[in-house]
């Protein structure tokens, strides 16, 4: 059981820690590379990002509720930080599904098209909606840390 909590614990900081690494270091590191260039360095990026975020999104909830039904007893007397933990998790699945199926696939079809122009909107909202969703990562890590140690 402490394996699959690992394995929880281990998938959350890919993904949190991925969204950290993309907004905090190669965001400013990128900004002086020309456009074309780095929608493409970003859409190469998100590529070989993405497939881990999907593994985070299958095997978050699902070790996580497995977890609440062997070992916590159900839903009936759930801590608060699992609750807090289960919500922003949800609400990050969202985001990350909508990044996906909308800006990214934009993102995408526009530097294979070279129409940088569209491509450069769909990663100002990549940008914008990957920052959310590392603050949302941030905080639940943080919650559940504090209050599931
Ligand atoms: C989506 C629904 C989620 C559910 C139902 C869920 C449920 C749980 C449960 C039951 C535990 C173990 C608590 C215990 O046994 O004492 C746990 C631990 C943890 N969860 Fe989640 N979780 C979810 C999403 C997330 C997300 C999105 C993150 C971070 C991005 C996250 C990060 C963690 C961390 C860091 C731990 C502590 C792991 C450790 O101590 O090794 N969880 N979660």
């Amino acid at each position: 059981m402490s394996a699959l909590i690992a394995l929880h614990g281990l998938i959350a900081m890919i993904w949190v820690g991925g969204m950290f690494f993309a907004y905090v270091v190669l965001r400013p590191a990128a900004q002086t590379i020309e456009a074309p260039l780095r929608l493409r360095l970003w859409s190469r990026t998100f590529e070989r990002f993405f497939p881990w975020v999907w593994a985070a999104i299958v095997i978050l909830p699902a070790s996580g509720y497995f977890l609440i039904a062997t070992r916590l007893g159900g839903f009936a007397h759930l801590p608060l930080a699992i609750n807090v933990m289960q919500g922003l998790g949800i609400v990050m699945i969202l985001l990350f599904l909508h990044v996906f199926f909308a800006p990214y696939r934009r993102l995408r079809t526009g530097v294979e098209a070279g129409d940088f122009v569209k491509a450069g909107q769909a990663l100002r909202q990549i940008r914008q909606l990957i920052g959310v969703n590392m603050v949302l990562g941030l905080i639940t890590v943080f919650v559940a840390l504090a209050g599931v140690a």
